[in-house]
């Protein structure tokens, strides 16, 4: 399935068959380039495509085609996407923050997963995600919901990148892995699934030493995609943790579902590390040019005053019942959930909506992804 919108950068020839029809039609000629004018000013200097590694924020549906519970493919997920009811595995209930990019840099209007057997390497070729809902920089918390671990997904993309040489060549190949946008969004799980919730990691290291650890492998997977030819890259920070919806139900009722300050001090650290990292690469890897996305404050803002920016509700999600529903435990009908998700920041307890997601966008596309182009 070719997505519809999608400009394939390998395919440049079918340019010379389009060329002298528009000569014979010269009544289509203005709405034609009025068409390609706006995309190509969209395009951003030429983005080829977007590849993404991650978490549920960026997974388009990897999940749905591996041995877990961690999925997202039934309703009320997916209720806006794309005309709506499209529950297409994306915790979400419509499209993600990289959707959103792929749109506004005129590739085409979504992302889809690396393992859905529907789309083929003419689609990848323009943008693709690995990323797995549930999965972490660790290893131990890909292993919680037997989701796909951050090195399974390097694994996926050197396989992607031998069927991406077959189908453009090996030159073209190497140039749109090198002007590709690469987005890493990782990280929440780790703490949210594995370092405080299960005893391993949080007996063996202090959250300071958790978070250098993650950052150790944050560095290496990095520098993995950068042999591998990758240049422009995105990495994403943490949310405030201690504002998602199921860490105020779960690990703070009795105080009136207020956020926790010392999990949102957590992801501050953590993101103030991450800024450090990237600041470090910058220096000493040649040819990289790598920009920190850090939401943590726009989220906090919305949060904070939601009216300010068109939303009303941010203690809870707005699938189900808004206190614990998340993934499987989301209802399967739509009845449970809120009629207008516009009005929520969050989805479901954990998941931003699509609305939140495109305030996001909006402003990663004047800062982080500036740095990029
Ligand atoms: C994670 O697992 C992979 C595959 O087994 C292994 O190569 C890698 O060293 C592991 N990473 C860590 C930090 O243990
Ligand atoms: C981003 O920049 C555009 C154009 O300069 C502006 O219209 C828009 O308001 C900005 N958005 C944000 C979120 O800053």
């Amino acid at each position: 399935m070719v997505l519809q919108g999608s400009i394939s950068h390998c395919s440049s020839s079918s340019w010379l068959i389009i060329i002298p029809r528009l000569v014979l039609l010269p009544q289509l000629l203005l709405p034609l380039l009025l068409y390609f004018g706006n995309k190509t000013e969209a395009h951003y200097k030429n983005i080829p495509a977007v590849i993404v590694f991650g978490d549920s924020t960026v997974d388009a549906g990897n999940n749905n085609f591996i041995d877990t519970i961690a999925k997202g493919n039934f309703a009320p997920y997916g209720r806006d996407f794309d005309g709506g009811n499209k529950p297409t595995g994306r915790f979400c209930n419509g499209r993600l923050s990289t959707d959103f990019i792929s749109d506004a840099l005129g590739i085409k209007p979504f992302i889809p997963a690396y393992l859905d057997p529907a789309y083929s390497i003419e689609d990848f070729a323009t943008g693709v995600t690995f990323a797995s809902a549930s999965t972490g920089y660790d290893n131990l918390t890909a292993q919680v919901l037997n989701v796909i671990p951050l090195w399974k997904q390097l694994e996926f993309f050197k396989e992607y990148k031998k069927r991406l040489e077959i189908y453009c060549g090996i030159a073209t190949a190497q140039t749109i892995i090198q002007e590709a946008i690469f987005v890493i969004s990782v990280g929440t799980n780790d703490f949210i699934v594995n370092y405080y919730v299960f005893p391993e990691r949080s007996n063996q290291f202090t959250v300071e030493e958790y978070e250098n650890f993650l950052l150790s492998l944050s560095e290496k997977f990095m520098l993995e995609i950068y042999k591998l030819g990758a240049r422009k890259i995105s990495l994403t920070g943490v949310p405030p943790i201690g504002c998602l919806p199921i860490v105020r139900t779960v690990f703070n009722l009795k105080f009136g579902r207020a956020c926790r300050e010392d999990l949102n001090e957590m992801s501050r650290s953590f993101n103030r590390k991450t800024r450090d990292l990237v600041s470090k690469l910058r220096r000493e890897v040649k040819g990289l040019k790598l920009a920190f996305n850090d939401p943590y404050g726009l989220i906090l803002s919305v949060v904070k005053h939601p009216h300010s920016h068109g939303i009303d509700i941010v203690a809870e999600g707005c699938c189900g019942t808004g206190v614990l529903e998340l993934g499987f435990l989301c209802p399967k009908s739509n009845e449970c959930s809120c009629p207008d998700a516009n009005k929520y920041a969050f989805w479901d307890s954990v998941h931003p909506t699509e609305k939140l997601y495109r305030i996001i966008v909006d402003y990663t596309l004047n800062t982080t992804l500036r740095e990029l182009s």
